[in-house]
């Protein structure tokens, strides 16, 4: 077959996809920062993508301050683990700047549960015991490591993944996010726990199950 040539109508169209094509990776990522920092104005309206910025007038040292992560979280959920965020949500000085940061805690043999950040690729350090981490690519193929005190593991953007605790004491996690808000789909609340529900006959067909299994999981952990 003929190659195109450079001057032919179809090789500029297939220039000119691929130029538009570009520039997509950076646009679905959080903005850079066109200024040294926007502390978000959270109560401005209306909403935009993002928060407008409080006047700089305004701004002092504490919007750059969170006292949030110093303490430890209640652990006693049916999950047996506690996550605590740093988002622009909680922290406004976060606001444009294109990062957050959780914290975890864990009591013995509990889990984050399997759940997925739509916004943001994730590091994991543990700072105390010792936790089971694990995420499954688009391919279905499951990467898992033991992490220690100083370990780090990361989660690349959107992959489903969990936490475990498989030490004999609590453990301790922070995370760390390239996303100002990543968001995140936990599965099992949004599979089972969403409103309005998912159809029963969706769920069976889905998990090739009968519809007591899933009416138990919708009974368990819906609120
Ligand atoms: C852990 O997976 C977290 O999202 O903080
Ligand atoms: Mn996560």
């Amino acid at each position: 077959m003929k190659n195109p040539s450079s001057s032919s109508p179809i090789y500029m169209l297939s220039c000119l996809v691929v130029l538009l094509l570009l520039p997509l990776p950076s646009i679905l990522a959080d903005p850079d920062s066109l200024q040294d920092f926007c502390v978000a104005d959270l109560s401005a309206s209306p909403s935009v993508n993002g928060f407008p910025c409080k006047p700089a007038s305004k701004v002092t040292s504490d919007d750059f301050f969170f006292d949030g992560l110093s303490k430890e979280g209640d652990t006693t959920s049916r999950f047996g683990s506690n996550l605590t965020t740093a988002n622009v949500l909680s922290f406004p000085g976060l606001n444009t700047l294109g990062v957050s940061m959780n914290r975890v805690d864990f009591a013995i043999g509990g889990v984050n549960p399997l759940h997925s950040h739509p916004r943001a690729t994730e590091t994991v350090l543990v700072i105390k015991g010792k936790l089971l981490v694990g995420f499954v690519t688009t391919g279905n193929v499951f990467y898992s490591k033991v992490l220690t005190v100083g370990n780090i593991f990361v989660i690349p953007k959107g992959l489903v993944h969990f936490q475990r605790n498989i030490g004999k004491g609590k453990a301790l996690a922070f995370t760390s996010f390239n996303s100002q808000l990543p968001g995140a789909a936990v599965l099992p609340l949004n599979l089972f726990a969403s409103k309005p529900s998912i159809p029963n006959n969706v769920l069976t067909k889905t998990f090739q199950v009968g519809d007591d299994v899933i009416n138990s999981l919708k009974s368990k952990l819906g609120s």
